[in-house]
């Protein structure tokens, strides 16, 4: 698939998507959302897609944020579709049943932040800076951002983060929880594919049911356990529950189908 603002490779059932915008750090414009829109509905619909990483392109930034030079004359109706839009397709990427995770390997500021977040985890370079500076352009996040935060490093870190403006550096994101490790930034892919690497084994459909349980537990219209119970049942109809559990005892590895 070709994208104006995404460079992807596939290797060994893990995609990475760079977001593909040096000049302006990576920012989030019109473009990229378009982009990132396709992307999901290739993720969510390819079986050669097992999990996804995503970067920024070159070693300064992750994302520097949503394109501030796209706020230009915004009207009352058209910031709030613009939120819609970014709240959309990111609560896609934290619904996808296949693993998406950020390596933030730089700048992650505002929309980038909140991009980051809507992965189901983090990994940064030693170099990356996190922030929500919206309030120094009279805004607020609008991409989840002020729910997303919260959730992650608690609302007394959040709101001092989103009234302040201030950036953290990668040793305060991994103490806060927002991070789950900081490395060298030519170790980041190599890290976050380490991983992956190990979660592609897995049974693909208790994989997705674990994201979607650990998920209801910020869905209001959901009761997390009930919603656990349901999961882990639906687990006893598959051929991959059969699978693991006679691999088990045959003591042997056992070979997942996603059925
Ligand atoms: N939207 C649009 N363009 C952006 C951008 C954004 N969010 N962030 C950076 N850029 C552009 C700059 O305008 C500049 O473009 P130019 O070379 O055509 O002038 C280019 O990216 C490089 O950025 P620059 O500011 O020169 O780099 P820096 O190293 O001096 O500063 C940052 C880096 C991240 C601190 C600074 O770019 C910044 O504060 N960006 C905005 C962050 C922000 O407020 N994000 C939230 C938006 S809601």
């Amino acid at each position: 698939m070709a994208y104006q603002t995404l460079l992807t490779e596939l290797e060994n059932g893990i995609l990475t998507v760079t977001i593909n915008r040096p000049d302006k750090l990576n920012a989030l414009n019109k473009d990229v959302f378009n982009d990132l829109d396709t992307l999901l509905k290739q993720v969510y619909t390819d079986n050669q897609i097992q999990s996804v990483i995503i970067i920024g392109s070159g070693n300064k930034a992750f994302v520097a944020g949503a394109d501030i030079t796209e706020f230009g004359n915004l009207s009352v109706e058209q910031g709030k579709q613009l939120a819609k839009r970014g709240q959309d397709i990111f609560d896609r990427i934290e619904q996808s049943p296949k693993p998406i995770i950020a390596c933030v390997n730089g700048f992650a500021l505002g929309g980038g932040c909140e991009l980051a977040m809507a992965c189901h985890f983090r990994i940064a370079s030693d170099n990356a800076k996190f922030g929500q500076p919206e309030v120094n352009l009279g805004l607020i996040p609008g991409y989840g951002g002020t729910q997303r935060l919260a959730q992650l490093i608690g609302k007394g870190r959040a709101i001092e983060l989103l009234i302040s403006a201030n950036m953290i550096d990668a040793q305060t994101a991994v103490q806060y929880g927002l991070v789950n490790y900081v490395v060298p930034q030519d170790e980041l892919i190599n890290k976050a594919k380490s991983i992956l690497q190990i979660v592609n084994t897995k049974a693909p459909l208790a994989v997705a049911a674990c994201i979607k349980a650990a998920n209801a537990v910020w869905n209001e219209s959901k009761n997390g356990f009930n919603e656990e119970i349901e999961l882990f049942g639906s687990c006893f109809g598959t051929e991959d529950m059969k699978e693991g559990t006679i691999a088990f005892l045959e003591k042997r590895k056992a070979h997942f189908t996603g059925k």
